[in-house]
């Protein structure tokens, strides 16, 4: 007998496995991203998770790169990164066409990200994040067509606007207001940092101390780049947009805009969009500045919300038709028939277990397949079979000549 202990049938710590039921609400999230980005005109582009660890050092942010990437050694001694977001590895991209590429240029992306974070509700190690970026547009049309873009995906889901808000701020805005309190100025960094963490951390004042001899207070007056984004996207119906002096994010490279969508329920209190303008990122490879601005949706709490106000629908499977031998001399008929029905583009699985007739139904049922088809003798001396919808109970006689009366399977 083999004494080797068992291993583990768990994931690895804060990654997710995707069963198929998973991985059915997953695609249906995907195929929401997808066609929202895309009905702004976003094009899709894809990068590979490895990066090299420089990439992240020059203008991700000191926590990310210290503590929150998985980072290594390959054999060949290089230091290698797996990617904690998009923003970096898309700029690259960018920089290294930006020559022969004509502006504006809109693209998304849908990678899965890994940070090596205290897996809790709303944050894990790897994530999936719809990224959407628009490179080459300096004026305020770029922030409000992106606030716009993240607002649609939302309705796309069908959250309602009382449901969620668009926190906006300036970072350019922000050090302003700022750096006339701080003792030095070189403590701007420091002080972005701490204020964009202070709903978090329990010794706010004590750090702001440190950092300033005034008392912290941010005032809510507005730029006229932020009061003209605001007009205009309530022009577009959008009303849940609030000004937020207490945005900062996380990475250094924003430069002006930033803004974070949140659920108002505090059940999922982590941010569920964050994203922002980074005019200057391309400089790092050296090459000049396009005015960008986009953000990033993860796929973790946009779940968790959908699941909160029940907004899941209920997804059927890719597989249409589920036919179910008598028994096994029926198996070949059953081949048959099955592929006859593939021809027509429509999805079919042949049970070939040996279970009762009404178990085999009721587990096409449980798999969310649509219809059965029960093949026997009878259908197979005549030629006809009998298509159940398993929701409604109706049937449809169909023979090989009129199966193309099943479009709607398709
Ligand atoms: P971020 O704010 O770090 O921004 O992430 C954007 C969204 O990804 C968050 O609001 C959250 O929904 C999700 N997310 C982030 N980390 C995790 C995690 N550990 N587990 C689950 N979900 C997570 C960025 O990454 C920017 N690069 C976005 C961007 C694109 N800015 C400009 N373009």
């Amino acid at each position: 007998m083999d004494k080797k202990p068992k291993l583990s049938t768990e994931p690895y710590k804060g990654v997710r496995d995707f069963y198929p039921e998973d991985m059915a609400i997953q695609n249906y999230i995907f195929d929401v991203w997808r066609k929202t980005a895309e009905s702004f005109g976003y094009v899709e582009y894809g990068a590979s998770p490895l990066e090299s660890t420089e990439l992240y050092k020059a203008k991700s942010g000191e926590e990310i790169v210290n503590e929150q990437t998985y980072s290594f050694k390959d054999r060949g001694d290089r230091d290698v990164t797996l990617r904690p977001e998009m923003t970096p590895t898309v700029a690259r991209m960018i920089a290294g066409k930006r020559r022969e590429m004509k502006f504006p240029q809109r693209w998304f992306s849908i990678p899965n990200l890994f940070r090596y974070e205290r897996p809790q509700r709303g944050r894990l190690r790897e994530h999936f994040q719809l990224n959407c970026d628009m490179f080459g547009v300096a004026g305020i049309e770029a922030e409000v067509e992106m606030i716009s873009l993240a607002y649609q995906i939302m309705k796309n889901f069908g959250i309602s606007d009382d449901k969620f808000e668009i926190r906006i701020n300036s970072r350019k805005l922000l050090q302003h207001k700022i750096e006339s309190k701080l003792k030095n100025k070189e403590f701007y960094q420091k002080a972005l940092k701490l204020i964009d963490k202070k709903s978090k951390i329990k010794n706010f004042d004590e750090e702001w101390a440190l950092l300033s001899d005034q008392p912290y207070l941010i005032d809510e007056t507005l730029n006229n780049s932020l009061e003209e984004t605001f007009i205009s996207l309530r022009k577009k119906g959008i009303v849940n947009a609030i000004y937020d002096g207490e945005i900062g994010r996380g990475f250094d490279y924003y430069t002006d805009t930033v803004f974070e969508i949140f659920d108002k329920n505090p059940l999922n209190n982590r941010s569920l969009f964050g994203g922002g303008r980074y005019d200057n990122l391309l400089e790092i490879f050296g090459e000049e500045p396009v005015p960008t601005i986009g953000f990033g949706i993860g796929d973790v709490t946009i779940r968790d919300v959908l699941e909160t106000y029940n907004l899941l629908p209920d997804i059927k499977s890719k597989t249409k038709v589920a036919i179910i031998p008598f028994n096994q001399s029926c198996f070949e008929d059953a081949d048959n028939l099955a592929s006859i029905l593939r021809l027509q583009n429509i999805n079919t699985a042949v049970d070939y277990s040996d279970k009762k007739i009404g178990d085999k139904i009721a587990k096409a049922d449980k798999e969310k397949i649509s219809f059965v088809v029960v093949l026997g003798e009878e259908e197979i001396k005549t030629g006809t079979y009998k298509l159940k919808n398993l929701a409604t109970k109706e049937e449809q006689v169909f023979t090989k000549e009129t199966i193309s009366n099943l479009n709607f399977l398709k």
